[in-house]
């Protein structure tokens, strides 16, 4: 058995900033409902007429992690790839990384889990890792959801959060057990799939039917908002105290709390029930919006390249969204 450890960080943004103002000419929204509500200022939203996709923004996460990693695209065995945006409804953005960087026939699979796609592909990489099967995968997590959002008021209340990004990271072999990913925690409730979900279009509801109806709009992502965040936070605590009892951690022994970035009041309250102080809790929500499966990885790659994540730390890993999925992630760095 080996244990799996993060080698290499990437990140990509699309330079187009839009500001709460600027959504504020689209819709009846305004810049003080949205920062006191979610704490977001701006996201990246990608500009029409450039080529940037999911994929497109994942290979540049994922150059970027293979060049930190001080490997080449020849020495990944395998591709993870979490998105709920991909650029076809198949086959998955992951064999599209494997072609975009000219990379050997490797295998590549798509991880389908929003806001716990991060999560759910970093532990699925592990698995693999710690059998001995792969020793260096490219784990990826990328969102484009600006061309899919209702960008006028009636869409207010999911548009302002999401954003554009990617991040991705080198998962490699660690033989020491004590150092790298300790534990991964993965959760799922079904029931509630209806309220965080865009319903078509999907086999049982296909486009020509859409089409038919001016007032069919399911494809649009529809979410119960306060619902999603009560959840939130009880799950949050949940699978980050599971995973510190798992490895004998207590709370105190948090060096850095990477939370999805889903909204930055739910980070605080994780924040304070656990009683961290603002340098163990990592957040740039404020800077993108909701990502959904690169929150995570951009910001633990912020975290880093900022210095904030250093040799022996224990970082955690945590996220909640549509499913609902829910999960953590302990790593010793
Ligand atoms: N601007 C101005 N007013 C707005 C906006 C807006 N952008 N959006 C909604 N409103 C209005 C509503 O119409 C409502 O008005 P009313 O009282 O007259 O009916 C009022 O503001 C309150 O709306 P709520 O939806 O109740 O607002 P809430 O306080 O719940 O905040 C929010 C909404 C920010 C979305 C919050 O519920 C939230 O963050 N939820 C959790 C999100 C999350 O964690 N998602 C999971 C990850 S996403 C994924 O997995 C894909």
């Amino acid at each position: 058995m080996y244990n799996s450890k993060i080698i290499g960080l990437g990140k990509y943004l699309p330079e187009h900033v839009v500001t709460n103002d600027d959504l504020s000419q689209m819709m009846d929204t305004n810049d003080e409902w949205i920062q006191e509500r979610t704490g977001i200022k701006e996201r990246r939203w990608i500009k029409e007429g450039t080529d940037d996709t999911s994929a497109v923004m994942g290979a540049k996460a994922s150059r970027m992690a293979i060049d930190r990693a001080g490997l080449t695209k020849d020495d990944i065995d395998f591709i993870v790839f979490a998105t709920m945006t991909p650029d076809y409804y198949f086959p998955g953005c992951g064999v599209q990384i494997q072609d975009m960087l000219d990379m050997k026939n490797i295998g590549a699979i798509d991880i389908r889990n929003q806001c716990s796609g991060f999560v759910y592909a970093i532990s699925v990489a592990d698995q693999f890792i710690k059998t001995g099967m792969y020793k260096n995968i490219l784990v990826v997590g990328s969102e484009y959801h600006s061309n899919g959002l209702d960008k006028s008021t009636r869409g207010r209340g999911v548009t302002v959060i999401f954003g554009d990004g990617a991040g991705a990271c080198v998962l490699s072999r660690e033989e020491d057990t004590t150092k790298g990913i300790l534990s991964t925690h993965l959760h799922s409730e079904g029931k509630y799939a209806d309220k965080l979900i865009v319903e078509a279009p999907s086999i049982k509801h296909w486009v020509p039917e859409i089409m038919e109806s001016k007032e069919d709009l399911s494809y649009f992502p529809y979410m119960d908002g306060t619902f999603v965040f009560k959840h939130a936070v009880v799950r949050f605590s949940e699978v980050i105290i599971e995973g510190l009892m798992k490895n004998g951690l207590q709370k105190e022994d948090i060096d850095m709390l990477i939370p999805h970035q889903a909204n930055l009041r739910i980070a605080q309250f994780i924040q304070k029930k656990f009683g961290l102080s603002n340098d163990q809790v990592f957040n740039n929500i404020m800077k993108y919006g909701n990502t959904t499966a690169a929150s995570v990885i951009i910001a633990l790659t912020e975290a880093w390249e900022q210095g904030k994540i250093n040799e022996g730390d224990n970082v955690v890993l945590a996220a909640f969204g549509s499913g609902f999925t829910w999960g953590s992630v302990i790593i010793k760095w």
